[in-house]
């Protein structure tokens, strides 16, 4: 265990997802001392405000998991130019039942991995608009956006593009010395 915990998410659930092999990269890119554990958002009911009165044990765990976080790292990819439904579900979970938002005052970072060549930027500039609502603080820069993907990981999915690389680091080390300065 580190001194500080970063709780990684990714919004894409599938196997070959190109975003958990960034999130996996950045675990290998963090500063000293500090712990990137990915929380899984596969598990998590479709929201339904009928069951707040009752959570569920995946939006409890999950709840709790934000709450013992230093700081939340989102990674994503864009869909249809905004955030996949999977992620903003779970966004959503963990902001209730009201006035429990679990996500309030968080530090937060976030990456983005697409196929095309603008690397999550819409989807960036979305979740950037949900946070202010839910009351987070995102780091500002550098902005990870990591376009043609095909291009950036080899076939054992690590992440060999330099630019990307550097990148990630110098986030992860804004998103501490962020956290640290607004404690
Ligand atoms: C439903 C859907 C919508 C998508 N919309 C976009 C988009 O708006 N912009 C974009 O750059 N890529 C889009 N893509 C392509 C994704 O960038 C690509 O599938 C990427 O690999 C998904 O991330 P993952 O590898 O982590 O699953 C879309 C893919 C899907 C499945």
């Amino acid at each position: 265990m580190g001194e500080f915990t970063i709780l990684g998410i990714c919004g894409s659930l599938r196997k070959g997802s190109y975003n958990r092999m960034l999130l996996n990269a950045a675990k290998g890119l963090s500063p000293g001392g500090v712990t990137l554990d990915e929380v899984k958002i596969d598990e998590l009911p479709l929201f339904n405000a009928d069951l707040e009165s009752n959570l569920p044990q995946s939006v409890k765990y999950l709840k709790a998991k934000i709450k013992a976080a230093d700081a939340i790292l989102f990674i994503s990819p864009e869909y249809n130019y905004s955030i996949p439904g999977v992620l903003k579900n779970a966004i959503d979970w963990a902001s209730r039942p009201y006035p429990d938002n679990s996500w309030a005052g968080k530090p937060v970072a976030i990456m983005g991995v697409s196929g095309g060549m603008l690397g999550t930027a819409r989807m960036q500039y979305h979740l950037r608009q949900v946070f202010v609502f839910l009351d987070m603080h995102p780091v500002n820069k550098p902005e990870v956006m990591v376009g043609m993907a095909a291009q950036k990981f080899d076939k054992d999915g690590k992440l060999t593009d330099e630019t990307a690389r550097k990148l990630t680091a110098q986030l992860l080390e804004n998103l501490v010395t962020w956290a640290k300065k607004i404690r």
